[in-house]
C-alpha cells in the first residue's frame, strides 16, 4: 500500500523535490523503507531524480497500457468491448485462441505489453518489446465458407492502413497480402489463424502487431533498412489507446460493410492503399516461384499476376519480394 501512496504524493508535486523526511512522516513508514520503495518503483519504469540533499522527484511514469483509458477511446459496438489486457503472454494468438474455444464473442480483443512468443507469417517469429508496440488479437465469427477467409487478412490490412493514414498523414501502403509499409519498410503485421471443423469456418483469431512507439535503438541495425516504427516515420509519439480504438473503429464499418455487400468494395480499397500493383515482382509460392506484374486483386482474396507471356494467373499464398 506504501508504494501506492508514495507514487501518489511524489505525482501530485511534479517537478518538485519531496524530501524523504516528509514522505516517512507522511507514510508513517522509515526513510530506508521509502528508499526501497523507490527502488521498486523504478525497477517497474517510473523514473525518478533523486538527491540527498532535496529528496525524491516525480519525472516520468512508464508507457503502460490503461484499460481505462481505451474504454473511453472506444467507438464500436461490439470490437474490442471484452477486452483482456496482459502485462506478458506468450501470443495474444494463443489466449485469444482459448478464449475462442471457450466461447468468447466475437470482438473480444486480447492485447498484451510484452509477448514472449510472439509469431509471424509463415512459421517466423514476432519481436514484441515491452510498452512500445500494439501486439493485439481479436475472435471472428463470421459466417463464410472457409475458403472465403483469406478475404478477412486483406480486410484487416486495409482497415489498419486506412486507420493508420488518418491518425499519422503518414504515407502508408499495402504490400500483399498484408504488411504495411512506409517507403518500403515494414510498421505493422497480420496473422490471420482459422479453426474449423467438419470443413465449416468456427472462427478466426486475427492478430495484428503495430511497431508504434519503437526507437532506432530498439531495432538491430540490419533491421533499420526492412522495419520501422509510426514513432521514427512521423519525429513523435502516438497514444497507443487512440491507435487501437482508432483501427477498431474502422474495422467495426468495414467488417459491417463485407457484411452487407461483400468483399467487391473491400477489394477497391485494398487497391487504392496498395503498393505492389503494377510493380514487377517474384513471388515464391509452395509450388515455384512466379515472375510478373501484379495487376490486381481476384474476388476470393488472391492477387492477380501478369506473366511475361501475358498470362494472368492466381497467386493465393506467397512471400513476395522484387524482381532482381
Ligand atoms: C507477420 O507480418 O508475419 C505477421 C505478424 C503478426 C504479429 C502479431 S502481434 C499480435 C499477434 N500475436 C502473435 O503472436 N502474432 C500476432
Amino acid at each position: 500500500m506504501s508504494k501506492e501512496q508514495l507514487l501518489r504524493w511524489l505525482e501530485e508535486q511534479p517537478g518538485q523535490f519531496v524530501s524523504g523526511e516528509k514522505l516517512s512522516q507522511h507514510l508513517q513508514i522509515s526513510r530506508t523503507a521509502v528508499w526501497k520503495q523507490i527502488k521498486k518503483l523504478e525497477s517497474e519504469g517510473y523514473v525518478f531524480e533523486a538527491s540527498r540533499r532535496l529528496g525524491y522527484k516525480f519525472l516520468s511514469a512508464p508507457d503502460k497500457l490503461d484499460a481505462g483509458l481505451l474504454e473511453q477511446r472506444l467507438e464500436t459496438r461490439r470490437f474490442g468491448r471484452s477486452l483482456h489486457l496482459f502485462e506478458e503472454v506468450d501470443s495474444t494468438q494463443n489466449v485469444a485462441q482459448r478464449l475462442a474455444e471457450e466461447g468468447a464473442p466475437e470482438g473480444t480483443l486480447v492485447i498484451a505489453e510484452q509477448q514472449n512468443n510472439g509469431r509471424g507469417r509463415m512459421g517466423r517469429g514476432w519481436v514484441s518489446p515491452k510498452g512500445k508496440g500494439i501486439w493485439m488479437s481479436f475472435v471472428l465469427r463470421p459466417v463464410i465458407p472457409i475458403h472465403f477467409a483469406p478475404q478477412l487478412t486483406l480486410l484487416t490490412a486495409v482497415a489498419l492502413c486506412r486507420s493508420l493514414r488518418r491518425l499519422t498523414e503518414l504515407p502508408i501502403g499495402i504490400k500483399w497480402p498484408n504488411d504495411l509499409l512506409i517507403d518500403g519498410r515494414k510498421i505493422s503485421g497480420i496473422l490471420l489463424e482459422s479453426t474449423a471443423e467438419d470443413a465449416r469456418l468456427r472462427h478466426i483469431i486475427a492478430g495484428v502487431g503495430i511497431s508504434v512507439n519503437l526507437e532506432e535503438s530498439d531495432y538491430p541495425e540490419e533491421m533499420l533498412k526492412k522495419a520501422t516504427s509510426l514513432r521514427i516515420a512521423s519525429g513523435g509519439k502516438l497514444e497507443r489507446e487512440t491507435v487501437i480504438a482508432d483501427f477498431h473503429l474502422e474495422f467495426e464499418r468495414l467488417y459491417d460493410v463485407y457484411a452487407a455487400e461483400g468483399f467487391e468494395p473491400i477489394v477497391t480499397l485494398w487497391e487504392a492503399l496498395s503498393v505492389s500493383l503494377g510493380k514487377p515482382a517474384r513471388l515464391t509460392t509452395p509450388q515455384g516461384v512466379i515472375e510478373g506484374v501484379p495487376v490486381g486483386l481476384d474476388n476470393s482474396g488472391a492477387i492477380k499476376v501478369q506473366k511475361p507471356d501475358g498470362s494472368v494467373v492466381l497467386v493465393f499464398s506467397a512471400e513476395m519480394g522484387e524482381v532482381s
